[in-house]
């Protein structure tokens, strides 16, 4: 097994935090990592707001439902998807966008797990008010923020706890077959 393989498939959503600040240069790797992923047509609509003050990670906790970690976490790095300008009514606007911010945030969850930071995604179901929060220009908006610090010698209790589907249910070769629903 390769370090990368492994770095993916240990990788567990993590939202228990331990108050060791991030060692230095962590989060340039992570930056770094994200500004690297390829984007389509080379577009390069994602940017990033590295919040480490802890009353703006208050306030960004607020605009998510299911968003406290973001509150204990050493850094909230939010993925900022800038307009589309020309693509608007394309037929896969509406896909690019997520897709890059996704590969964005996987490259920067895995360089950060590859040295043992942990991390988990927040979803800001109130999107303007984190917009306003980062003090975005209109049209931007925030695809998701991503939480990161080291993990606690406890553990997070909801980590592990949604077992995968299993293979055969997941890939098939060639097409769609007949006994998935
Ligand atoms: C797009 C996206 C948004 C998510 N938003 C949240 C969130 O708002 N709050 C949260 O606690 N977890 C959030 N998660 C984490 C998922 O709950 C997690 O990936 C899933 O439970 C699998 O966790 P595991 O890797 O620990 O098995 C999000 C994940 C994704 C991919």
């Amino acid at each position: 097994m390769n370090d990368v393989f492994r770095t993916i498939t240990s990788k567990r959503d993590t939202r228990v935090f331990s108050t060791r600040p991030l060692d230095p240069g962590a989060l340039d790797r992570i930056t770094q990592a994200a500004r690297m992923a390829g984007s389509a047509k080379a577009a390069q609509p994602v940017r990033l707001i590295i919040v480490t003050d802890q009353a703006q990670k208050d306030r960004l906790s607020q605009c998510g439902d299911f968003t406290p970690h973001v509150r204990t976490c050493q850094a909230a790095v939010a993925i900022v998807l800038v307009p589309e300008a020309g693509l608007v009514g394309a037929p896969f606007a509406i896909f690019r966008g997520p897709f890059d911010a996704g590969r964005a945030a996987q490259n920067m969850m895995l360089t950060a797990w590859s040295e043992g930071i942990a991390s988990c995604p927040a979803s800001m179901h109130n999107g303007e008010a984190a917009a306003n929060v980062l003090g975005l220009p209109p049209g931007h908006v925030v695809a998701n923020v991503i939480a990161f610090g080291y993990p606690t010698a406890s553990g997070d209790p909801v980590t592990g706890t949604r077992p995968r589907i299993p293979v055969e249910n997941f890939a098939a070769p060639e097409r769609w077959p007949e006994e998935w629903e």
